[in-house]
């Protein structure tokens, strides 16, 4: 059984996910308006993740016979300043997320709570993978430092991501 502290965290953190969604939903509309397809579909995938992310803990605190109780979705930003602010935002933003998992997995050890710790364990490999994507996009903005045919081939490149159903969902959501 989830401790009320326990319960209330993992609440928080399906909000946080949501955000997150709303977060990219709202990247991925700003970078389709600037005529950049491949990074709009790129954020799109984001989306559909951080619902997977959201899912995971949902799923997780019905099955210890916890409540899951939504709560509203706070505003996002809809305006950046360019390709590398949009992606620098993301890197920013993950790292926030990884503090967030961070202080759930060390709330597990205040609570005894190992099974939610073990639970958490993909989510700490999750955020390496996360902060590593962005990392790599914002270095290779940087070297392209603008060249409109190297953002171009880049936004191509972007084009080709896939949406992977999180491994915690297989044959559940
Ligand atoms: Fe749910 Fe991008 O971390």
């Amino acid at each position: 059984m989830l401790s009320n502290k326990m319960e209330e965290a993992l609440n928080a953190q399906i909000n946080a996910e949501f955000w997150s969604a709303y977060l990219y939903l709202s990247m991925s509309a700003w970078c389709a308006r600037e005529g950049k397809p491949g990074m709009a579909h790129w954020f799109e995938v984001q989306f559909q993740e951080e619902q997977d992310h959201a899912r995971i803990l949902f799923n997780y605190v019905l099955q210890r016979g916890g409540r899951v109780e939504l709560q509203p979705i706070a505003e996002v930003p809809t305006k950046w300043q360019s390709e590398l602010d949009v992606f620098e935002a993301t890197l920013k933003h993950e790292q926030h997320v990884t503090s967030l998992i961070n202080n759930l997995y060390a709330l597990t050890h205040q609570e005894n709570d190992y099974a939610t710790q073990s639970m958490l364990k993909w989510f700490v490999d999750e955020q390496v993978e996360e902060e590593e994507n962005a990392t790599n996009i914002i270095d290779n903005l940087k070297m392209l430092n603008g060249n409109g045919y190297g953002l171009f081939m880049m936004d191509k490149d972007l084009a080709a991501r896939v949406y992977t159903q999180a491994a915690p969902l297989a044959g559940k959501a």
